[in-house]
């Protein structure tokens, strides 16, 4: 074999487990077997969760008109005032969002890349949840920043251990992220939690709060309040976008919107708009369609609630059945975080999702790839799938559970 042209480490040691655990499961199936799939957060893999189509015909106009070209680097004008609108009007929590400061990007996932590069330099340090998104601990490490955990209490529905979080602020923490609600947990965090966390943020005058807002319309208690809203102080980025509560992730349009209350962003702003200009824009007639998502009546918004709230109760109630199993029952998002509570699975969490993809042939993902620390002896599905579905998975997970203790 020629010699092999180095990979840098930094790429090397990406790991995304969602994703991860397809390559075995893309295995079995070019084998023959049907893999149910619990393991992506995309409403579009699974039947009766389609993007409206009111949201389609725009993006086919769209492209019939010939917006094709390259948008505006930050946004078209018009989406960045819906989305603006939208932050401003919020039911719970609405902020004095400008249309100035928001900026239309390829995804949240995007965004991201451009905040962590634009932000971190070597030694800094970004404070996320544990457990957590993926990409917060993967990203910050490529600009020489360093992600640490502050912990999630498994026991108490997930809310953030506040002794923790405290013990781990530092001058070198130049992002606090919050993700609410929750992937994996589906924890909502409480007006009076993030009260708390912006008055702990504001000691630290390096500060900023990153608030990844995706899925802030699937919280079935109606209670989500964005954190600019309480903010008076402290700088804070809210995530959001097209992917989750608009059902389009395929669409790859999310945004960062700022909010500055003292002033502190000038340079950050200015970092922001040049990385954006450089990457020139995001889908163009993809943005229209989110525009129409915006603008147009989201009473349909309802009805898919409905659908993810039913299939929450419907885990939940599965999951309290089957021994050897313990959930926080969901308040947002439509995942479920299960622990594995017996001996045998001990620090075995893959294990068992390789064993259960391999022997029942279904697949989830598996709580350390979401934190080492704080999500071992977890697995996550995802409540997209019909109830019929649900219930065939957890019966082979219940079955599986059964054989392996015996
Ligand atoms: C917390 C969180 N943020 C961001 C994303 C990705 O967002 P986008 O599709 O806009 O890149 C996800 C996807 O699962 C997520 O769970």
């Amino acid at each position: 074999m020629a010699k092999q042209i180095p990979v840098t480490s930094r790429a090397s040691q990406i790991e995304y487990a969602i994703r991860d655990v397809v390559v075995p499961a893309n295995a079995l199936e070019a084998e023959g077997h049907e893999i149910i799939k619990l393991n992506i957060g995309d409403p579009l893999a699974y039947p009766g969760l389609p993007t409206p189509d009111h949201m389609i015909s725009a993006y086919q106009k769209a492209l019939l008109d010939q917006k094709n070209g390259y948008s505006p680097a930050y946004g078209i004008p018009e989406l960045r005032k819906a989305i603006s609108n939208n932050e401003q009007n919020k039911l719970n929590g609405g902020w004095s969002c400008d249309p100035n400061d928001v900026y239309v990007c390829h995804g949240v996932t995007e965004a991201l890349q451009i905040i962590f590069a634009t932000f971190l330099d070597p030694g800094d340090e970004v404070l996320a949840p544990g457990p957590h998104y993926p990409p917060y601990m993967a990203y910050p490490q490529l600009f020489g920043g360093k992600t640490v955990e502050y912990r999630l209490d498994p026991d108490n529905n997930w809310k953030i251990d506040f002794d923790d979080l405290k013990a781990k602020m530092n001058d070198k923490v130049k992002l606090l992220v919050l993700i609410n609600p929750n992937n994996p947990t589906g924890n909502v965090i409480t007006q009076q939690e993030i009260e708390e966390i912006v008055e702990l943020a504001s000691r630290w005058e390096n500060c900023t709060i990153i608030s990844d807002e995706i899925y802030d319309r699937l919280n079935f208690n109606g209670n989500h309040i964005s954190t600019a809203s309480v903010s008076s102080n402290v700088p804070v980025i809210t995530l959001n976008g097209v992917s989750k509560v608009y059902y389009a992730p395929g669409w790859r349009i999310g945004y960062m919107a700022l909010h500055d209350p003292i002033n502190k962003l000038s340079n950050i702003k200015d970092g922001l708009e040049r990385l954006l200009r450089s990457r020139l824009c995001a889908s163009t007639p993809a943005q229209y369609g989110y525009l129409a998502g915006l603008n147009d009546d989201d009473a349909w918004m309802n009805d898919y609630l409905s659908t993810l709230k039913e299939r929450n109760d419907v885990c939940v109630s599965l999951i309290n059945d089957i021994e050897g199993l313990s959930v926080e029952k969901p308040q947002g998002a439509f995942y479920m975080f299960i622990k594995l509570t017996e001996n045998h699975w001990n620090n075995r969490d893959k294990d068992f999702v390789l064993d259960l993809l391999h022997s029942k042939h279904v697949l989830t993902v598996h709580g350390s790839g979401f934190s080492n620390q704080y999500g071992k002896n977890h697995f996550r599905v995802v409540f997209l799938p019909s109830e019929k579905i649900l219930i065939e998975a957890f019966n082979r997970i219940d079955d599986l559970l059964n054989e392996r203790r015996n």
